[in-house]
Parts: C-alpha cells; structure tokens; sequence
C-alpha cells in the first residue's frame, strides 16, 4: 500500500533481570499460582530495578537492535516510543532515549496509546518511510508498569510486568511490510481502565495516593468482553482491506493480555493454535512492549520466519483497537 515498503531491518528487546513469579505473590496478596493460572495463563513478569527507568529498558532494546540491523544510531532520523509509563510527562521519553543512544540526528517523541501503541506507531512509521520522508526510523515500546501498579490490589498486580522491545525500520523490497490495517476506537468505554492521577485532570496529593488513583484502576471484566467481542471484527476488516484470508496468516501476534483472550479471539476468527504467538505466560501484560517483545520471541522459536504474513491485533485502553497485516 505504501510507495516504499517498510521492513524491519533489526530488531532487540530488554527484559529486567527480576523475575517475579506466582509463587512472589501467594506471599504479596490473597492470590494462588491456580487463580493467576488458569484465569490469566501468566507464569512470570519481569520487574525493573530500582532506578531503572522507562528511557533505560527503551535505550538498551534499541541499542540491540541497532546492533542487529547493522546501524550506527547517526543513521536514525526518527524515534517513536510508545509507552503509558513516561519517565515524566515532558520531555517526552524519546527524547531521553534519543540523547541515551546518540542518536543526534534523530526527531523523536512519543506515542501515548495504551497497550496499542506499538502497533499504531507500526502504521506510522511504515507510512513515513513509505511516503518517502524518512529512510530509518526506531520503533520502540516500552513500560515499566510495575511502577503505577497497586500491589496491593490483587485483580490488577498480578497481570503486569515491565520490558521493553525495539524495531529498526527502514526501506524494504517490493511486498514488504504493511499491507494494510484497521484501527477503531471505543471512547464512550473509556474509564474501565485508566491511570487517573498525574496528568491535569487530577493532581497527584496525599489524599489520591491513599485512593491508589496514581495506579493503574481496571474493571478486568468489562475489559475482557470488550477485547473478545471487538477484535475479530477489526482483524477481518484488516485482512478484507488486505485481500487476504485467515488461512494465507502465517502467525498472528496480539497484544499479550491474557492467555483466554489470545484463545477466544483465535477461536472466533478460526486460526489453529499453532499460528497463535504466546509469551503472557512469561512476560506477563508489558502494554506497548507486548507486541515487539512477542515477535522477538516468536522469530527465535522459528514460529515467525522472513516472508511470513502475520496479523498484529492489539487492543488497550482507550478503549483502542487495532490490526495490521503485515509481512515479515
Ligand atoms: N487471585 C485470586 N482471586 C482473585 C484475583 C487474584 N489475583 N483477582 C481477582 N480475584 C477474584 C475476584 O475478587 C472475584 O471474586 P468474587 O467472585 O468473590 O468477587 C473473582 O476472583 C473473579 O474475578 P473476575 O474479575 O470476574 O475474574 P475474571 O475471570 O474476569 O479474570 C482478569 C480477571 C484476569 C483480570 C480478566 O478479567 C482479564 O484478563 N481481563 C482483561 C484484562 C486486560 O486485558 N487488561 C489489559 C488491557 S490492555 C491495556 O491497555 C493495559
């Protein structure tokens, strides 16, 4: 669809060292590796360090993957980090990263929408180096959630965790890249899930630190329809858009929420298991860095190989939806 096909020349994660696993917290919250189990599919999270902050996790995955594409980080004109977890609110968090990597040529800012984020920044960029603005751009997703979770709220504490991946992206061959997409949003669903304080709406004071109103507040309920309910209508419409079938998909990569909503939404569009890239189970909800961090994992185990057609599917707060066909 573009003049200029977009492809990912390299691509690098970063994951913190800690690992927080179920058995952590049977000992934080009334909860049970069971429940955390069978209702989410999570075995693992990853926990940044102290320290350790949203621009950090986003600098090394792009450092690896500059490394991968061959790159030096002079060649990048644009950086794009989509995150929910700032370091601060401005400077944008690209703008760290910008200065972290010495990339001095480089325009950056960042994509603010959920768990979606990486894959809207996806279109962006495809469109950029597809119009011919730009040659090479980082694409990156990063969170460190754990920094604006409640761990004392077991409903929420136990889903996410932090990480951080990167995508080198520059001009490719002819039927590269994005071949399509659809994004919808569902803003009248809104506050089942948002981080209330901290922007201007509420101001961060004692009293909504004691509310928990600076973490993350989500109805998981309402949340889990709208993602089973929504998503496979935006998946076909992409794929429509694409002039594809569901059986000419390769792999398909959501956004790794919970194990359940990865099975009903495969189920309802009819995609065997096999096609369906899992890694919740060890990285746990990483938002942004979900997708980037589950392609990754997916080209290593052999289960996404180059020329493949995959379907991106991703859905977060907003309520945002989104899916991209795109070829590898
Ligand atoms: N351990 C034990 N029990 C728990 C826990 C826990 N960690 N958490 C909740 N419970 C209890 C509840 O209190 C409730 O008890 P009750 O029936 O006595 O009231 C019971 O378990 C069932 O709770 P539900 O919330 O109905 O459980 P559900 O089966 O819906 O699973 C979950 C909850 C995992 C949160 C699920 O709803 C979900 O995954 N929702 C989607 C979340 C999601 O994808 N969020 C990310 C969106 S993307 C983004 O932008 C961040």
């Amino acid at each position: 669809m573009s003049v200029v096909p977009a492809r990912v020349l390299g691509l690098g994660t970063y994951l913190p060292e800690r690992v927080l696993t179920n058995a952590d917290l049977e000992r934080m919250v009334d909860t049970s590796d069971e429940w955390i189990v069978s209702r989410s599919g999570i075995h693992t999270r990853r926990l940044a360090a102290e320290g350790e902050q949203t621009s950090d996790l986003a600098a090394e995955a792009a450092r690896r993957a500059l490394t991968e594409a061959g790159l030096a980080p002079e060649a990048i004109e644009l950086i794009i980090v989509a995150t929910v977890t700032m370091d601060t609110i401005f400077p944008a968090t690209a703008c760290l990263v910008q200065h972290k990597i010495g990339a001095r040529n480089a325009g950056a800012y960042d994509l603010v929408n959920g768990c979606t984020g990486w894959l809207y920044g996806l279109v962006q960029v495809a469109s950029l180096i597809g119009a011919g603005a730009h040659q090479y751009c980082l694409l990156i997703g990063a969170e460190t959630l754990s920094r604006v979770t409640d761990w004392e709220d077991r409903a929420t504490c136990v889903l996410f965790g932090d990480g951080a991946g990167a995508a080198v992206m520059g001009p490719g061959q002819p039927g590269d890249g994005l071949l399509s997409f659809h994004f919808v949003n569902q803003g009248e669903h809104a506050h089942w899930l948002t981080l209330p304080a901290g922007g201007t709406a509420l101001r961060v004071t004692e009293e909504v630190r004691r509310r928990k109103d600076d973490c993350i507040k989500m109805a998981g309920r309402e949340v889990f329809r709208l993602a089973v309910s929504g998503l496979p209508a935006v998946a076909d419409a992409a794929l429509q858009k694409a002039g594809l079938s569901v059986a000419e998909v390769d792999a398909v990569v959501m956004h790794q929420a919970n194990f359940r909503i990865l099975q009903s939404v495969a189920e309802r569009l009819g995609i065997p298991d096999d096609k369906v890239v899992v890694t919740v189970d060890q990285h746990g909800n990483t938002s942004a860095a979900s997708m980037p961090l589950a392609v990754d994992v997916a080209r290593h185990r052999g289960q996404i190989k180059r020329g493949d057609t995959l379907l991106l599917v991703g859905f977060g707060a907003g309520f945002s939806l989104g899916a991209a066909v795109w070829r590898w």
